[in-house]
């Protein structure tokens, strides 16, 4: 691990890194360079917000005790993770709508992601379709996340292009079959998929687009008076629509793409009993994100599913909501290791990394701050923080006493309320 050493040399020659080395500070600075909008898109959770704190004071409730004189000098951070061998236990969170950080949002977190060894787990929502993330990305690990479709045709079609693309894992999202009450962006009156953007994955898809042409059968929006920023809107859905500006104008196609996309999007109906229908179309591994409880973990055993990730979606969908910390001891109880147990929701640096390991986690997701050093400084500044977290890992797990991820476990950590 040379990251020190990378970031004092150069700073020998007056150099200072591009994004600030404490993940949690990227947020005030992505505030300086992005729109309000992108910003509250990004930081926003929901209602009050309290389990967005929450998912963060969670953490301070959990202390690390080192333990000394353990020869820690060759270290590994590697592990293993549905079959392969990984050279750290962190992953990308799959965040939508990375246009709004950075116009080469997703094909630039592919490429700091591959060139950190980090497995990338694209949206359902990205500003890039997955073949030309997965292009970029060559032999780099990467998953693919799905939004459960009101239509089978098209979540069968999305499963088959995940496949085709070298994706190794699919990640169903299932807090989000609706979307949670968002002040921010409500008092913006912004939602980026309605400009088309975040819808890349559809628009490029064959079934999409045989589903467009059919009648609309949800509810008529309502009608919206015309002006100067409702035009503008129209411009940019026809710019972002695959193909000729002009055409996707006057045809209309690209609106007609952002009124299905909005029909068919997710569908709050499904239950337990559908996940075979995913089995049936795909020979991928499957995890289930957004599990809070540990009944739930145990049915996604039972229906023999591959793994879990214990997510409250970053606070963005039930204000209120159990903080991922809180719910992973009884959820890692009830899983006894027979599948692993990936982690998301507050990850700010490698202390919390360490912390949510020790309480059971096999893997953990970064998030928000990925998207913020996109933000501030594009593929590179992803590709500073994704060796950040992996450096402040190292370090933090050498000098608790750990050699390597097996080595960190509950007996590392006290609990505050404990006294
Ligand atoms: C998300 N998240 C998310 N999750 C998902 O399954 N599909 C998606 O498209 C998105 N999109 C998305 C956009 C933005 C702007 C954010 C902040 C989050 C949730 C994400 O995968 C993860 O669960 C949270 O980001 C974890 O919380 P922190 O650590 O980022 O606070």
């Amino acid at each position: 691990m040379n990251r020190q050493k990378d970031i004092y040399l150069p700073g020998t020659a007056g150099i200072r890194p591009l994004v600030s080395t404490r993940a949690d500070r990227l947020e005030e600075k992505a505030r300086e360079c992005l729109s309000d909008e992108a910003f509250a898109y990004i930081a926003g959770g929901a209602g009050l917000e309290r389990t967005l704190e929450r998912n963060r004071a969670a953490f301070d409730r959990w202390q690390i005790v080192p333990r000394v004189l353990r020869d820690v000098s060759v270290r590994d951070l590697g592990i293993e993770l549905l079959g392969k061998k990984r050279s750290s236990p962190y992953l990308l969170a799959p965040i939508g709508v990375l246009e709004m950080a950075h116009p080469e949002a997703d094909l630039a977190v592919g490429r700091a992601a591959a060139a950190e060894g980090i497995p990338f787990v694209f949206s359902n929502q990205a500003s890039f379709s997955m073949e030309k993330v997965a292009a970029e990305m060559g032999d780099a690990p990467k998953f693919f996340q799905l939004y459960w479709s009101k239509s089978d045709e098209l979540t069968a079609s999305f499963l088959q292009r995940a496949e085709n693309c070298g994706c190794e894992a699919l990640v169903v999202t299932l807090d989000t079959t609706l979307l949670g009450w968002r002040p921010r962006d409500l008092d913006l009156a912004f939602l980026p998929f309605l400009q088309g953007k975040g819808i890349a994955q559809y628009t490029v898809d064959t079934v999409f687009q045989r589903l467009m042409d059919e009648p609309n059968t949800g509810e008529r929006a309502a009608k919206t008076p015309v002006s100067w920023k409702s035009v503008r809107t129209l411009f940019q859905q026809a710019r972002r629509y695959p193909g000729s500006f002009w055409g996707n104008l006057f045809s209309g196609r690209a609106m007609r793409a952002v009124r299905k996309f909005v029909e068919i999007y997710s569908r709050p109906s499904i239950t337990w009993e559908e996940l075979p229908f995913l089995r049936q179309h795909t020979r991928l591994p499957i995890l289930l994100k957004g599990v809070l409880h540990p009944d739930d973990a145990r049915k996604a055993l039972d229906l023999g599913m591959n793994g879990i990730v214990v997510s409250n979606h970053g606070g963005r969908q039930v204000d209120g909501a159990i903080s991922t910390l809180e719910a992973l001891p009884e959820i890692s109880a009830a899983v006894g290791g027979r599948m692993p147990i990936l982690f998301d929701s507050g990850i700010r640096s490698g202390a919390d990394a360490f912390k949510a390991l020790a309480l059971g986690a096999d893997a953990v997701c970064i998030g928000r701050p990925y998207a913020y050093a996109l933000g501030i400084a594009g593929e590179k500044g992803v590709r500073e923080t994704l060796a950040n977290f992996k450096a402040d890992l190292d370090l933090t797990m050498g000098l608790a006493g750990c050699a390597n991820i097996g080595e960190i476990t509950r007996e590392r950590l006290k609990s505050a309320e404990a006294g």
